[in-house]
């Protein structure tokens, strides 16, 4: 049986994630689906309960190192092995840096805490799993990751650390078996944009970019099951996101003006 602990498992990317893996693998899947909101986590559980998946709920805040080891030993407590192990929770933010005041500045350090450091920690404590499992490492990463996006200096610092995390460890893993797959999706249609950090560090309520053609959650979810289970390197989203990351080396001034182009006009900088 495959055991895949999905961080940030409750919403989102993650939740569909995981209802497809069920709908894919049934009865010879066991997830573990690990976030914050236990209600939301067992209505997820529910709907892959219903394949035949065998799920254990953790609530757990993936910006504190003890809680994310406790998460991976209970996991090892209830199924004895990790396959997979989806680095996926995350927080959102947009606020341009001069807007930010010294006082407001340190949701900087609680972003880098759920983006990077809950991934680095969730991995430390898994992969000695992992490579006995020969398994896969995700990391749900963004074209954020790869093009830096006016208003998202916090959230673009936190895609890049990761980004160049889990390059260097995809190559020190290269001859344990063990694949590390980088996401980078673009605008998908979840509440993440409303749920991040504003200026003063308080939830946004509504988007700063434009979202006309978001890319739907499941197709999201349907390419990044498909890169890992492919032990695909990257899944590099949209178009526009791969043409950016290449044609920033050769014209990095006209990505400066693609990058501006995704903003609402209330959030470019004044
Ligand atoms: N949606 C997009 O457009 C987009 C684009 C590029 C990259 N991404 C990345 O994709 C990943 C998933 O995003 P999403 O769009 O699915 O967002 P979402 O719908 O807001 O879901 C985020 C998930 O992360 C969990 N989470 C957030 N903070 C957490 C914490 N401190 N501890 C534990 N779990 C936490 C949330 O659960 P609880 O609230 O229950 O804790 C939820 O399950 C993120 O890493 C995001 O950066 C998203």
């Amino acid at each position: 049986m495959n055991v895949t602990i999905l961080t940030g498992g409750s919403d989102g990317i993650g939740a569909e994630m995981a209802r497809q893996l069920a709908a894919r693998h049934q009865g010879d899947l066991a997830l573990v689906l690990a976030a914050r909101s236990a209600d939301k986590l067992e209505a997820v559980a529910a709907q892959c309960r219903a394949h035949g998946t065998r799920v254990l709920c953790v609530p757990f805040d993936v910006a504190d190192e003890a809680q994310c080891r406790a998460m991976v030993a209970r996991t090892l407590r209830e199924f004895g092995r990790i396959d997979t192990l989806v680095n996926n929770a995350g927080m959102s933010a947009q606020a341009l840096f001069e807007d930010v005041r010294a006082e407001d500045l340190h949701w900087y350090e609680t972003l880098m805490k759920i983006n990077l450091w809950g991934a680095v920690w969730c991995t430390h404590a898994a992969l000695p799993h992992l490579k006995e499992s020969r398994g896969r490492i995700v990391a749900v990463s963004s074209l954020s990751g790869l093009v830096g996006v006016p208003g998202r200096s916090a959230y673009a610092a936190t895609k890049f650390a990761m980004s160049g995390f889990f390059e260097s460890l995809r190559a020190e893993l290269k001859q344990r078996g063990v694949s590390v797959t980088t996401a980078y999706p673009g605008v998908v249609t979840t509440q993440i944009r409303h749920r991040g950090f504003n200026a003063a560090g308080r939830p946004l309520g509504s988007s700063g970019l434009k979202e006309d053609d978001a890319m739907s959650v499941e197709e999201c979810a349907r390419l990044i099951i498909d890169g890992m289970e492919r032990r695909q390197r990257e899944v590099v989203m949209t178009a526009k996101g791969k043409l950016g990351r290449f044609l920033k080396l050769l014209a990095p001034g006209v990505v400066e003006n693609m990058a501006l182009k995704v903003l609402k006009d209330e959030a470019r900088p004044h």
